[in-house]
């Protein structure tokens, strides 16, 4: 199976990508519902959650894991590949990454994401190794998280605090933005108003997919082994009614969530 998880239930972005690209396979998901948010906590805390969530889609039998979290994708990897060195792990940052370093023309380049993802310092890592004429311009953008998950995705608010958001990066004259939070996908279209028809989206989640299908397709053996599609098993750490209405809203069609207990 694909496993695959996030911090909560925004991962579910990944899943209804990868499942339009890959409807073949099956998918088991664990959204940590009872620890989320992750992007307000320390690199150390995540790391911790990083290796049980793994473990816990490991023993239900993933053959290759996704991290769909852009926090833990942000701070987690190399303490996960060190801890399960045979497991092949997908994460959000390489791929937008890439595709951000294909799409940019003048050379700077926006990030918005939760705090942690910003202050994990990865994607300068990564852009100034490639290209040392590449700026990065990095904005924080924690109240986006909560006005998704209230469903408030086009409430004047909303957009007024997006536009707030983004006025220092247009001001820099970025020509790409990297939405680096499993959430953002929902509000695409508003934040593309906001940043201008100029300013290129990279969307983590539609390039995740893309690898993910582009490792299976030069690993026939392993794809061999996955389990053939099926609905996709959606576990959770709590559950409250609004779970049910948020991963309805995420993946775009309803979901039955089971709870489990990690400890
Ligand atoms: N899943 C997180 C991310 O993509 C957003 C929610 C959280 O802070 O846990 O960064």
């Amino acid at each position: 199976m694909i496993g695959v998880f996030d911090s909560g239930l925004g991962g579910l972005t990944v899943v209804k990508e990868i499942l339009n690209k890959l409807p073949q396979y099956k998918i088991i998901y664990f959204g940590d519902t009872a620890r989320t948010p992750y992007g307000t906590k320390s690199a150390e805390t995540v790391n911790r959650y990083s290796i049980e969530n793994t473990e816990f889609l490991l023993e239900k039998g993933a053959k290759i894991i996704v991290v769909a979290c852009h926090t833990a994708s942000s701070v987690s990897i190399p303490t996960l590949k060190k801890t399960f060195p045979e497991i092949p792990f997908f994460e959000v940052v390489t791929p937008s990454f890439k595709q951000a370093l294909r799409l940019t023309k003048n050379k700077k380049i926006g990030l918005i994401g939760t705090r942690t993802t910003v202050e994990s310092g990865i994607y300068n890592q990564l852009f100034s190794q490639a290209d040392p004429n590449i700026k990065l311009y990095a904005n924080p953008t924690p109240l986006l998280v909560p006005l998704i998950e209230e469903g408030w995705l086009k409430k004047p608010e909303t957009r007024r605090i997006i536009k707030k958001y983004l006025i220092p990066l247009k001001m820099k004259g970025i020509d790409t933005l990297i939405l680096g939070c499993t959430h953002y996908p929902l509000i695409k279209k508003v934040i593309q108003e906001k940043a201008g028809k100029r300013v290129k989206l990279v969307d983590p989640s539609e390039e995740i997919a893309l690898e993910i299908k582009n490792f299976l397709k030069n690993n026939p053996e392993l794809a061999k082994n996955l389990e053939p599609d099926g609905e996709p098993e959606i576990f959770v750490s709590d559950i409250t009614p609004n779970f049910e209405k948020i991963a309805q809203l995420f993946l775009g069609r309803k979901i039955k969530l089971k709870k489990i207990n990690l400890e």
